[in-house]
Parts: structure tokens; C-alpha cells; sequence
């Protein structure tokens, strides 16, 4: 088999840059180890930034999402037992959209399949092989069949963090790596919800953040101990310490339902040294990983996709190499910016096993300065709706 543009993974970033390329005419397969049932069912991100909608809708993706996503146009910072609003339409002229992302998993698969892409499910991706531009690179995969080749013109590892295409770029220095001493327990809930707008909640027993899915289901996560496990967290025990962490308003607080799905996210920030090795790129979590607490990893995986798209679509329109050379520049200055806001973010609303007294009165300036602030406030708006696109 042979294509232009060889993809690995059915992620929002791989299925994001084949719909990008198709619509300028440059064809691409896909190449996805897991089932499409398992990848249109797993629960993760929900927040995208305007720059991200405005995308899908340059892929064409963007109906269901209109329909059904739900704009906000501020969140809620909670500690000391108060909630403050940071208006993030009044400071920035723009607002998120809640949206999950196996939502926006469907409607890329559904765009795909109905435009007659190359998309292939149940085949994990095996070995890279001859991507130092002095002919077809070749990817190697399995299918029920057996051993395949895909020869194609474009490498691009699209496929997370534990992917395969990072290591095959074979880096020379180390990635730059922080580990958090904690992780988030993430459930599913279905009640209404409890609040208009989403809330991050520092309290010292550690952060909370109330997030929604629908009018009918919720989604809510906590700090937890990194080595946490599910079974710990009967849903009654779930409740309290949601309820313990995030102050009622107006005498309203959290809804209790019953849980429909739990589970446990790693807390790490992670930089890969570059992005591109001879016809080799990497785009998304293969590249870069943020913690949550910004909801910045699906919006940094369509940033990068952007850019990666307008680098190849010139160079196949007239040969030229300077995009595609100047991609990892170009991405890396958003990685990090969304890097920075991230870690800053997590410094500023969990509860560090190691933090004293001191730490404690330094995190609650800081959130009095943020909701005191319209310089601060604008600062954290900026960064939370996204750089506008002129940034990179
Ligand atoms: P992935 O989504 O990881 O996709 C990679 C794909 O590659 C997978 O389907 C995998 O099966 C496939 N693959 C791997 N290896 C191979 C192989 N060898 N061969 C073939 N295929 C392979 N981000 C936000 O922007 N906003 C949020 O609100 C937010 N909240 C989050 C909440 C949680 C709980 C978590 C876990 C993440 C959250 N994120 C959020 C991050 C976001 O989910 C990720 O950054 C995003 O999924 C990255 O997309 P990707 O396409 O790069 O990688
Ligand atoms: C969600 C996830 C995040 O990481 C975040 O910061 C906000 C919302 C969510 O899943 O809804």
C-alpha cells in the first residue's frame, strides 16, 4: 500500500490532520492499534478552546459539536470556602466550549469514513523504517492478515504518549520530564448539574474540579495519592470528599447520582527534545504531555496538527521544505507556553505532600491577586481560552 502522508493513531491528532489534508486534496491512511467501539467509548478531555472549534471546522467536523457542546463563558475559583468568577468573555472577548472528546472522536471518524479515507482500525503500527528522505518511508503494521507495509511520502507519530513513533525519531538528549506526587480520580456522574460554570476548587485536602458532560451527566474529578486505586473509592466515600472539597454556594452544593465510571489520570508534564527527524514528525501527546489542570492536551495536539498541515500542504503544492523544517520551532513555542500555564495552574490548586505553612500562604496570595486582579485575571483568561492563532 502506498499514500502520501502515513498517520499513526486515531487520536484527535491523527484524525484531526487527515481531515485537514484531505480537504486540500493530499491523501493520508490512519493506522489505529485499538478498536473503533473501544476509541469512541473512552471517557477523557471535555474543554475546547475557541481556536480548536474554529479548526473542526475547517475539517468539517464541527455540526454535532455545535449542537450539543455547551459555550461557558467562565469558571469558578474556589478556596476558602468561597467561589469567585473569572470572566473569561469579559477579559478576553472569548469563551470554551464543553464538548467530550469521544464526541469529537466520532464526528472525526464519521468525517473520515464518510469522505473515503484510509482509516484502519485493529492495526498496531510495529517499526518505522527509512524516513531519512532518500526514498518511501516505510511503516510496518499488523492486521488480522498478518505482517503489512504502508510506503508513503510523510511519517506522522500521532500516537500518545506510550506510541512508538517517539522512540523510532531515537532522540539524542533526554525529554525534559516532571512527575506530580499525586494523580486525578475522574468520574462520570449522573445528576444535573451542580453549577453553571466549571470549578476549580484548592482546598487543603487537596483540589477538586466540577466539569459537565450534559444536562444529565457530570463529570467531576480530585487529587488523589499517585498510587491510588479505584477500588478504594467506594461512591459514598467519592461524595464526601467531593463534597468536603468544594464549597457550597448560596447554600447549593454538589448533587449526589449515581457513578457510572471511575478512573485514575497520571499527573506528568513531558517535552520530547524535537519534533522531526527527516520525514518523521510528531504531533500531540507523542510529543508533549501536560497535566490537566490547564485542559490543555487535546487543544496543544490540534495546534500542532494545524501547523504541521499548512507545512505539508505548502510543500506539496510547490516542493517547498522551509514549513515542514521550521514545524518544530514553530509548535514548540505554544507547547511551552501551554506547558508553563499548566504547571503553574497545578502549583497553584493542589495540595503538595511536601508543601508547609509558607507554601500554603503563597498559593492563597496568589488566588487572592488572580481574583482580585484584572491584570491577573486576564493573564489566566488569556492562557485558559487559548493564544490566539498569530501566536505560533
Ligand atoms: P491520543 O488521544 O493518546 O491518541 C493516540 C492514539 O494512538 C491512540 O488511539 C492509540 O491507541 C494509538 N496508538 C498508540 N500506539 C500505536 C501504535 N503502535 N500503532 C497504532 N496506533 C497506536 N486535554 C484538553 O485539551 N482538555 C481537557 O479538558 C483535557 N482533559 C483531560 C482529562 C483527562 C482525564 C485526560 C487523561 C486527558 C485530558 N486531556 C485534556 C488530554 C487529552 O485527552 C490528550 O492530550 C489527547 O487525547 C491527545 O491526543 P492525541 O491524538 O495526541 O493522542
Ligand atoms: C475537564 C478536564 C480538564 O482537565 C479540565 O481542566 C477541565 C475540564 C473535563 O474533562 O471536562
Amino acid at each position: 500500500m502506498r499514500t502520501s502522508v502515513g498517520i499513526i493513531g486515531a487520536g484527535p491528532a491523527g484524525l484531526l490532520l487527515a481531515q485537514l489534508l484531505q480537504r486540500h486534496g493530499i491523501d493520508s491512511v490512519v493506522l489505529e492499534a485499538r478498536g473503533r467501539a473501544e476509541i469512541e467509548s473512552t471517557v477523557r478531555a471535555g474543554v475546547l478552546e475557541p481556536g480548536t472549534v474554529e479548526l473542526l471546522a475547517e475539517a468539517g467536523a464541527d455540526a454535532r459539536l455545535r449542537r450539543l457542546g455547551q459555550e461557558h463563558r467562565g469558571i469558578a475559583l474556589a478556596f476558602d470556602g468561597g467561589r469567585h468568577r473569572i470572566d473569561l468573555y469579559a477579559l478576553t472577548g472569548r469563551a470554551i466550549t464543553v464538548y467530550a472528546q469521544h464526541e469529537l472522536l466520532k464526528d472525526l471518524i464519521a468525517a473520515r469514513l464518510e469522505a473515503g479515507g484510509g482509516l484502519l482500525f485493529d492495526c498496531p503500527v510495529t517499526a518505522l523504517e527509512a524516513f531519512d528522505g532518500s526514498g518511501p518511508a516505510r511503516i510496518r503494521y499488523r492486521d488480522a492478515g498478518g505482517e503489512r507495509a504502508l510506503e508513503c511520502d510523510f511519517i506522522v507519530g500521532c500516537d500518545g504518549f506510550h506510541g512508538i513513533a517517539r522512540q523510532a525519531l531515537g532522540e539524542r538528549e533526554p525529554p525534559w520530564h516532571r512527575q506530580y506526587p499525586f494523580a486525578w480520580f475522574g468520574i462520570l456522574a449522573a445528576t444535573p448539574p451542580s453549577a453553571p460554570e466549571l470549578i476549580y476548587a484548592c482546598h487543603e485536602r487537596g483540589f477538586a474540579l466540577v466539569s459537565t458532560r450534559s444536562p444529565t451527566l457530570q463529570r467531576l474529578y480530585f487529587q488523589c495519592a499517585p498510587d491510588d486505586s479505584v477500588d478504594a473509592w467506594p461512591d459514598d466515600r467519592i461524595w464526601d470528599e467531593l463534597q468536603a472539597r468544594v464549597p457550597a454556594a448560596d447554600g447549593v452544593g454538589l448533587e449526589r447520582g449515581e457513578i457510572l465510571h471511575k478512573n485514575i489520570v497520571a499527573m506528568r508534564s513531558f517535552v520530547a527534545r524535537s519534533l522531526q527527524r527527516g520525514r518523521l514528525f510528531l504531533a500531540g501527546d507523542a510529543a508533549h504531555i501536560v497535566p490537566p489542570t490547564g485542559a490543555k492536551g487535546l487543544n496543544l495536539a490540534a495546534a500542532d496538527v494545524r501547523l504541521l498541515a499548512l507545512a505539508l500542504v505548502e510543500h506539496f503544492r510547490n516542493g517547498s521544505e522551509a514549513a515542514l523544517l521550521d514545524y518544530s520551532r514553530r509548535a514548540l513555542r505554544r507547547i511551552w507556553r501551554a506547558e508553563h500555564f499548566s504547571w503553574r495552574l497545578t502549583g497553584l490548586l493542589h495540595a503538595f505532600p511536601d508543601a508547609g505553612p509558607f507554601e500554603r500562604e503563597m498559593q492563597r496570595a496568589e488566588l487572592d491577586y488572580l481574583v482580585s486582579s484584572r491584570a491577573a485575571a486576564t493573564s489566566l483568561a488569556e492562557n485558559y481560552v487559548g493564544m490566539p492563532r498569530d501566536w505560533d
